[in-house]
């Protein structure tokens, strides 16, 4: 039997926040609308020219029990960490770290005439994976390949498989898949997703409908929740459009958050946070 198409189940408007030392970002997952899209906890966008909206970047912080993926469109950040990581991002590179037991690290947006512009997406991990090491997948942006649809559609394969063109990420809990599709106008896609898989669109330029047969017209920024399904289907009009297309298996376990930590009890929030107070944390 043909699985459906997958429809919408809702469509969340950004929220503009403030985070680490002062900078402005779009929320989408992880706040009052959308708090957590299993496996999915956060995802920011971040996009500005002017340095006072992102200069202050994200000094020295811990994570414990998740997975940070960073994905830079445009400028770059420097990261380094208490692994001895240190390096620079640049535009179409993607960082997926994954914090395991604990990490800290620094990542700082660079002062760039073009600006910066990008996004941080959380991913949980299981609870027998949350204490593992910290490990790091660093890719440049020419080691992603980019598939051409024949309907004015082009895909970056960053995790998961399209058209039998595999995306450098591997080895992750969440099976996910990390797509960043660019449609011309006039173009549409549709593309296989496993079923029971939680996934979203996160349209950050143009406007596009979305779904196969009711096509709702959405202009960016808007983040899509597909309801579940097979497939998803995407059409643009006569403005081309970009998005994010995310999914993942759902972990279905409790969940204790505490800003930067991610675990399955309080209690594993509290023993986290006398390691920081002792000085044991990423020791
Ligand atoms: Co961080």
């Amino acid at each position: 039997m043909k699985s459906p198409t997958r429809k919408i189940a809702e469509i969340v408007e950004p929220q503009a926040v403030v985070e680490g030392a002062g900078v402005r970002l779009k929320r989408s997952i992880g706040g009052h609308a959308l708090n957590y899209l299993d496996p999915f906890l956060l995802l920011d966008h971040f996009q500005s020219t002017t340095p006072a909206d992102y200069q202050a970047g994200f000094p020295l912080h811990p994570h414990r029990g998740i997975e940070t993926v960073t994905y830079l469109l445009t400028g770059a950040v420097r990261h380094r960490d208490s692994v001895g990581n240190t390096g620079e991002i640049g535009p179409g590179d993607l960082q997926w770290m994954s914090a395991g037991r604990g990490i800290l690290h620094e990542e700082m947006p660079q002062v760039r005439p073009e600006g910066v512009a990008g996004f941080q997406l959380w991913v949980n991990l299981p609870a027998k994976q949350k204490m593992s090491a910290p490990r790091y997948q660093n890719i440049h942006s020419s080691e992603i390949p980019i598939i051409e649809r024949d309907r004015g559609a082009s895909v970056r394969v960053i995790a998961g498989t399209v058209d039998g063109a595999t995306g450098p990420i591997t080895g992750i809990a969440a099976e996910p898949s990390y797509l960043d599709v660019a449609l011309a106008a006039e173009g549409s896609l549709v593309l296989p997703i496993p079923l029971g898989h939680s996934a979203f669109a996160y349209l950050f330029d143009g406007e596009a409908r979305f779904g196969a047969t009711e096509r709702t017209l959405v202009t960016a920024p808007r983040l899509i929740v597909w309801g579940d399904g097979g497939s998803v289907e995407v059409h643009a009009e006569k403005k081309p459009a970009r998005f994010l297309l995310v999914s993942g298996k759902p972990l279905n376990e409790p969940i204790a958050r505490y800003g930067p930590f991610v675990m399955n009890t309080p209690q594993e929030i509290q023993q986290t946070l006398r390691e920081l107070q002792q000085g044991t944390f990423a020791q």
